[in-house]
């Protein structure tokens, strides 16, 4: 089964109109092969909506579990969708480790995200000290499972696979690292999920991708894309974007 090559921006806290305008006018003139969404900041959703190329989704990087009501400084799935916008980036490491967010939040606003209408990339990864302690699968598995009691409909979820130790960090995870948990994880939803779903959930690779190392990753039988951070701001994301093609 063929699964389309999915490649995720996240500006994370970055940018501001000028320059992510500029940035947008790059990505709008670039040759895009692969379905590709740019993980803006909140308060810059509706701007980078309103003047990406329609070619281009759009995430929101974090989103609240229930549509509204007194949760200040949080936003809702309604309110990203009222800004035409159709993809959140739920449980990166940064929230689950800067901010504290747990499995179970993490489960919860999966739920309430795709009950919504909104595709989610879903993140998980270990941490260094947990693939140097060899539990590496434990923890992932782990990861997924939550997510995994959390949907229904597989069709709108990307699954990024983002160790903690190459994130920011200019520490890639060689081509064999990423391929061997990517297909732990395809083995994992095959015997939990379905064969199904296993076969067409994308599975993608986040941590220090770059305009070097993409078409070596890309080129792994499960690697079905990129959650691609600092290269995101940078005309190099075109490359990424078109590591397979
Ligand atoms: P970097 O590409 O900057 O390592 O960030 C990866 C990431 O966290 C994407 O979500």
């Amino acid at each position: 089964m063929s699964r389309k090559f999915f490649v995720g921006g996240n500006w994370k806290m970055n940018g501001d109109k000028k320059s992510l305008g500029e940035l947008i006018e790059t990505l709008n003139g670039g040759k895009v092969d692969a379905n590709v969404v740019c993980g803006a900041p909140s308060i810059y959703l509706d701007f980078t909506r309103s003047k990406l190329d329609a070619k281009f989704g759009v995430a929101a990087q974090n989103c609240y579990k229930v549509p509204k009501g007194a949760f200040t400084g949080e936003i809702s799935p309604a309110m990203i969708k009222d800004c035409g916008v159709n993809w959140v980036i739920l449980g990166h490491s940064e929230r689950r480790h800067v901010f504290g967010e747990s499995d179970e939040l993490i489960g919860q606003k999966t739920a309430h995200a795709l009950e919504n209408g909104l595709g989610v990339i879903a993140c998980i990864g270990e941490k260094l000290d947990e693939r140097e302690g060899g539990i590496t699968e434990k923890v992932v598995f782990a990861q997924t499972k939550v997510i995994a009691d959390n949907v229904k409909d597989w069709s709108k979820v990307v699954l990024a696979y983002e160790p903690v130790w190459a994130i920011g960090t200019g520490k890639t995870a060689s081509p064999q690292q990423a391929q061997e948990v990517h297909e732990k994880l395809r083995a994992w939803l095959k015997t939990n999920v379905s064969e199904a779903v296993a076969n067409s959930v994308r599975i993608i690779y986040g941590g220090s991708v770059t305009g070097a190392t993409c078409k070596e990753l890309a080129s792994q039988k499960d690697v079905d894309g990129f959650l691609v951070g600092g290269a995101s701001l940078k005309p190099e994301f075109i490359e990424i974007i078109n590591a397979k093609a």
